[in-house]
């Protein structure tokens, strides 16, 4: 049996970030169900899931900065042109600090520069604003559409800084920053405020709440944070990919304004 909730056969879908881990495997998974994607993100290496995906199905990359309103308006006139006004938008594109970050940015909170936060702050959160005011400013005057920021579990808590016990060990002098922690929580009321903005305009806006990616880290962050957490390890990637077609299919029809917590129970106690 076929199961029309969850069909996104013929819908077109925006994937910011779509080149990065996560956004490659959405990305795969929207053109995988049917869906026309169009990728906007600032690095040009493709992925394999996005190379599988394009031999396949209808993908296509347009390189754009997310906080350059100029550059996204660009984007959806090309994306316009070839498939109309798009279905979803997923916001997925993001930084943190880097794992060479200089000492100062991941140093004690007192003495955090400003410019890192900003920088930060840039990206992750009027790097989805903009997204929204283009592309979801497009999806509200065709009556209908569903955006996905993806948020973080560091966004709903504070990091627990035990886990990162493994760089102090070594040597260094690590907290995690504030700047993504506070950029990610912005997005869950950027997220109220437009599923109540465009509640009447059949635009549906809801956050993603992923937490703990498995990618390689080094097996001491592996066991604190299987230590930590209910189900006991990190998440497999395509292990979001559920969460996120619910919110973009007609599946999720009446969610809007929401929060779904993809976090293996972190979050339950
Ligand atoms: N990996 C995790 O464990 C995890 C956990 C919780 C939340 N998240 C969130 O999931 C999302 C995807 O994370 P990921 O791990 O795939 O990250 P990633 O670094 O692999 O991918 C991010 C992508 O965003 C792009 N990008 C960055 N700045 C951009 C800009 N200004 N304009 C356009 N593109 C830009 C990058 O080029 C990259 O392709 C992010 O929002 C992240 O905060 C990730």
């Amino acid at each position: 049996m076929s199961d029309d909730l969850f069909d996104l056969t013929g819908r077109v879908a925006v994937v910011t970030g779509g080149l990065g881990q996560l956004g490659a495997e959405l990305v795969a998974a929207f053109a995988e169900r049917g869906a026309r994607v169009a990728i906007l993100d600032l690095a040009t290496d493709l992925p394999e899931p996005i190379r599988a995906a394009m031999e396949t199905a209808t993908v296509r990359v347009h390189p754009c900065d997310v906080t350059d309103r100029n550059a996204v308006e660009a984007a959806l006139a090309l994306v316009e042109a070839d498939w109309g006004v798009p279905h979803v938008l997923v916001n997925a594109a993001a930084i943190d600090a880097p794992p060479d970050a200089p000492a100062s940015e991941v140093g004690p909170f007192e003495d955090v520069p400003l410019d890192a936060l900003e920088r930060v702050v840039d990206v992750n959160v009027l790097g989805v604003v903009v997204p929204c005011q283009v592309i979801g400013g497009a999806m509200a005057r065709a009556g209908r559409g569903s955006i996905v920021n993806v948020g973080s579990i560091y966004g709903l808590l504070s990091p627990d800084q035990r886990l990162y016990d493994f760089r102090r060990e070594a040597g260094e002098e690590f907290v995690k920053p504030v700047a993504y922690s506070v950029s990610k929580s912005a997005l869950l009321n950027l997220t109220r405020y437009l599923a109540t903005y465009w509640g009447r305009s059949g635009v549906r806006v809801n956050t993603l709440t992923p937490h703990g990616i498995e990618n390689g880290q080094p097996a001491t962050f592996v066991e604190a944070f299987a230590a930590r957490s209910p189900l006991g390890r990190l998440m497999n990637v395509s292990e979001a990919v559920g969460a996120v077609v619910f919110l973009a299919s007609d599946a999720s029809s009446y969610v809007t304004g929401a929060n779904l917590v993809v976090d293996g129970g972190w979050s339950a106690w």
